[in-house]
């Protein structure tokens, strides 16, 4: 499962960047943007497992999932706004920081690689 949730985290930034730049160069997103929805859904369906497969669910495993959806929240916040035109600045730099922050406490969280 940490194997699909990895692959669905690659893909769900390959969409999202693509769906950016293509909405950027004016092209219609309308399908890019639906596949990435797909993959939000598949992101938080293999993290809900990964989440309710943990016998002791800790503060650190609820940070994780929050700031996980907190992420998504991100990728479609700059969507629409870059879409409106309006400036994305500030979000990619929360963007940025929420992608460190969870990335860390997934490593250091026990399933799958683990760099305790
Ligand atoms: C873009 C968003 C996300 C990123 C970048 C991300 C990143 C990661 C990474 C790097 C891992 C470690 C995988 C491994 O050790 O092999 C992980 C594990 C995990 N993720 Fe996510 N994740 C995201 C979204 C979510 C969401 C939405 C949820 C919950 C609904 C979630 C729940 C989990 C859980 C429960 C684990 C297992 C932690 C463990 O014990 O190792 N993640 N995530």
């Amino acid at each position: 499962m940490t194997h699909l949730h990895l692959t669905a985290i690659v893909l769900t930034i390959i969409f999202f960047l693509l769906t950016f730049f293509m909405q950027k160069a004016g092209k219609n997103t309308k399908v890019m943007h639906m596949i990435l929805r797909v993959m939000y859904i598949i992101l938080i369906v293999s993290g809900g497992i990964l989440f309710f497969s943990v016998f002791n669910i800790t503060f650190l495993y609820i940070l994780k999932a929050l700031f996980g959806i907190l992420m998504i929240a991100f990728f479609e916040m700059i969507l629409v706004r870059s879409g409106d035109g309006r400036t994305t600045t500030i979000h990619w730099i929360l963007i940025a920081v929420t992608c460190i922050f969870v990335t860390y406490i997934g490593l250091i969280l026990p399933m799958g690689f683990y760099i305790g």
